[in-house]
């Protein structure tokens, strides 16, 4: 109030409006004792969704983050009352804004002060309300920690065994965890999921996790982790290759997401599978033209060694089905190019055998600002997956992509409520935007722990 009149005539010279997005940053103002006072735009704030306080709170981060000391943030909308959700929301976009990886960094770059904002008290009417609030929201927050540092971690530091350990350590949360080697899957009869892990030197690995927070039928999801995809045989070109360290997103969200669950306590029974290989041209690998014989019984004429990742879902997906009987089954994997290509960015590809479980999905894609687009399955696309030597092939060439091994998968589902979420374009090599500035996002943690929270908490 005391710098009221250098603040108002500031905002006049700068032209400063509050839109969303643009932020004035005053040192010293005149007339009372602040040593800096940054006013952050925030837009039209009564038409602002859930979504829009989250981004809010990312962009106030953004613009705080390289002061170095603690920081006050003062929610004064004009005219509007802040409630608890939106000021926890505020708070969650400022910790999703402030992850960074830099693991690897031995060295500040020239020019970094290497401060980072100490701390970042946000001040509002009913603070205990508010922080209530925000402790859901800091466990689901880390979820997204993890499954984006897992998707940004190195691929010679995280095969399937490294991965399966990291899993392990969600009983420090109350997750019961399972871990089937070669051997356990081998005697299930896993040959699709083994076939892909046949050329490393890495053994392959499939996680079951579970939470209890309630009685009943679990939920399942299910993520494809290739902790990295050469291709294999059919090896992909060296452009842009090590981006395929990220071809684990799928697992690395199931993952998250099982820790967001049981960080949060939600009162739900939920089953999280993890196929993890890694996809390698080897003496030992598997060869285009190779038949291979899946858990289910289904056997596969391998066409293309670099449609690997619908070979580990088709022994994933069977096995989590047989064994849980699950009200559904939610899939994730980055599977396809052709998914880009389609949707680009924006949207992951979503596929379902159920227009509920689909509009619940496309609901809470809407909250919290991780869009889903819905695409087709018919009986036309599964037929160009038929094999004239065996029960089905592993890729249908190039036209539908994303359908066609949307479909594959949909032969080792039965009649499972079902949802695939091909998350290629969503779930690694992110732009940068106001709650994720890093190349792994997290994609799918929030929407799913969402999807959750809506429609299946006792
Ligand atoms: N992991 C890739 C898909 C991918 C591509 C993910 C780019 C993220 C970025 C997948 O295993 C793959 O190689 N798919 C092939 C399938 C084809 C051989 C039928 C593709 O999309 O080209
Ligand atoms: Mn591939
Ligand atoms: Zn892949």
């Amino acid at each position: 109030k005391a710098s009221s009149g250098a603040v108002r005539a500031a905002m006049i010279t700068a032209k400063f409006t509050g839109k969303a997005g643009t932020a004035l940053d005053l040192v010293q103002p005149r007339g009372g004792s602040l040593d800096r006072l940054v006013l952050i735009g925030a837009g039209k704030i009564s038409a602002a969704n859930e979504h829009d306080w989250v981004k809010l709170g990312g962009a106030a981060y953004s613009r705080l983050s390289s002061i170095g000391d603690s920081v006050v943030l003062i929610l004064e909308p004009e005219g509007v009352a802040v409630t608890a959700a939106q000021a926890a929301d505020v708070a969650l976009g400022a910790r999703l804004a402030s992850y960074v990886f830099d693991r690897y960094k031995t060295k500040k770059k020239d020019g970094e002060s290497g401060d980072k904002l100490s701390k970042l008290s946000i001040q509002v009417e009913g603070h205990l309300a508010a922080r209530k609030a925000f402790a859901r929201r800091d466990a689901v927050a880390d979820g997204v920690d993890l499954a984006r540092t897992l998707v940004n971690t190195a691929p010679n530091h995280l095969g399937p065994p490294e991965f399966a350990k990291r899993c392990e350590e969600l009983r420090d949360v109350g997750v019961e965890v399972e871990v089937l080697d070669d051997k356990a899957m081998s005697k299930l009869g896993m040959g699709a999921l083994l076939g892909v892990g046949q050329g490393s030197v890495r053994g392959s690995r499939l996680v079951i996790m579970r939470w209890k927070g309630a009685g009943g039928q679990p939920l399942a999801f299910v993520g494809k982790g290739v902790t990295f995809d050469t291709g294999g045989i059919s090896i992909k070109p060296a452009q842009g290759m090590e981006d395929m360290k990220g071809d684990m997103a799928g697992a690395a969200c199931v993952t998250g997401l099982m820790h967001a669950l049981a960080a949060r306590k939600a009162r739900v029974d939920v089953v999280g599978i993890v196929g993890l290989v890694e996809n390698m041209p080897d003496g030992n690998a598997q060869r285009p033209g190779d038949v291979v014989t899946s858990m289910s019984g289904q056997t596969i004429e391998i066409i293309n060694t670099d449609a690997e990742g619908r070979l580990v879902l088709a022994d994933a997906l069977w096995y989590c089905q047989q064994r849980f009987k699950p009200k559904f089954m939610i899939d994730l994997a980055t599977l396809t190019g052709a998914v880009m290509v389609a949707l680009g960015q924006e949207n992951a590809g979503l596929f379902s055998n159920n227009d509920d479980l689909s509009a619940e999905i496309t609901a809470a894609g809407k909250a919290t600002g991780e869009k889903v687009w819905r695409l087709p399955l018919s009986p036309e696309y599964d037929k160009m997956m038929d094999s004239t030597v065996a029960d089905m092939k592993n890729s249908g060439g190039r036209y539908a992509g994303a359908i066609t091994a949307a479909q594959f998968l949909q032969r080792f589902v039965n009649d499972v409520p079902w949802a695939h979420l091909d998350i290629a374009g969503t779930g690694m090599g992110a732009k940068a935007n106001d709650i994720n500035k890093s190349w792994g996002p997290g994609f799918g943690v929030r929407l799913l722990d969402r999807l959750v929270a809506d429609h299946y908490e006792a």
